[in-house]
């Protein structure tokens, strides 16, 4: 028999072996932490479906920002929770909003931390909507012009990385021109491209205050069914100047990191969601299932579907068990 079928068993002999045939890796520099952050003093609280992760104001985003940076962890996704909501979200675009100001506290007391920013409007309005209405209806090129201020406030702030999350047609090139006319022409997006209408989004709506009051958002993101409309959203985020390329949620849509990789050659970004995350955390407090071993598995998976970075809630544990802690 020997000879007559591939000795695959051969390349897993031992752990060293394993690891000196190891494709994938994930390293601390992949990990892109997203942060809540409120107004007031004195506060961090918990939030319930997301045991671990939570409310900051700006004082106590102070001690979490030291432990982030002492654990390696160099970029982090920014969230603002305004307490001021209105129709048409000014708190985006406002200089002096919660989300400007933990933009400019983070960049002072740690300049080289990479800050990413969330550009969506759907924390700001009352309405819960990505977007402007007009008779009901997400307005998407007046919601365009709101996106672009939103985005140079950000930037203006110290945002590094402007990251739009509002899924309106044209959002990647309207925000391109704002940057540029504003003199951030070397501020690059990174555009939520492939983004679903998802049900994993719920404990973060939760977090973000942002579920909306009436209707859904299936108008503006992808109905979860399709996968070429996904490489189209992306072939037009890419004409318009994007810089790097998400796909979100994770889990369900790691078919789309891998189509995206195989057909753009940008940075790829997956969103392992708060749905993905709360689920883990759910059944670790069961005893029901290994943590390390599930997150570390679920990453590793995104790396060898295509992905480059990952925006996780599991960011601080992962740095964590990489250093044997
Ligand atoms: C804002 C935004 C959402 C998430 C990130 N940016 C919510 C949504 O689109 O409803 C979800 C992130 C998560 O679930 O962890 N548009």
């Amino acid at each position: 028999m020997a000879g007559t079928f591939d000795r695959h068993r051969r390349l897993r002999s031992s752990a060293a072996m394993r690891n000196l045939v190891r494709e994938n890796h994930v390293r601390v520099e992949d990990l892109i932490y997203p942060l809540f952050v409120v107004e007031g003093t004195n506060i961090k609280e918990e939030i319930p479906s997301m045991p671990g992760v939570y409310h900051f104001s700006l004082d106590r985003l102070k001690e979490e920002m030291e432990e982030i940076a002492a654990l390696g962890i160099q970029s982090v996704l920014m969230f603002g929770v305004p307490e001021h909501k209105d129709y048409c979200g000014s708190e985006a675009y406002n200089d002096e909003a919660i989300t400007q100001r933990a933009i400019r506290q983070i960049k002072a007391d740690h300049p080289e931390m990479i800050v990413i920013a969330d550009t969506c409007l759907c924390q700001y309005t009352d309405h819960g909507h990505c977007g402007v209405l007009q008779e009901g209806q997400v307005d998407n090129d007046e919601t365009l012009k709101l996106l672009a201020a939103a985005a140079v406030s950000q930037a203006k702030a110290g945002a590094d990385i402007i990251a739009p999350s509002n899924m309106m047609d044209g959002f990647v090139a309207a925000i391109r021109q704002g940057l540029d006319e504003a003199g951030f022409a070397h501020i690059p997006i990174m555009s939520y491209a492939v983004k679903y209408a998802s049900s994993f989004y719920g404990p973060f709506r939760e977090a973000a205050h942002s579920t909306p009051q009436s209707g859904d958002r299936k108008t503006y993101q992808m109905d979860p069914a399709n996968a070429r409309e996904g490489l189209r959203e992306a072939a037009s985020d890419v004409a318009e100047g994007a810089d790097f390329l998400m796909v979100k949620p994770g889990l369900a849509f790691m078919d789309m990191v891998l189509r995206l990789r195989e057909n753009f050659n940008l940075p790829l970004v997956v969103y392992n969601v708060s749905a993905e995350y709360s689920m883990v955390k759910a059944a670790a407090a069961n005893g029901w299932i290994d943590e390390e071993r599930i997150v570390m598995e679920t990453l590793v998976g995104f790396k060898r579907a295509g992905a480059d970075l990952i925006i996780t809630y599991h960011a601080k544990d992962v740095a964590k068990w990489l250093r044997g802690e």
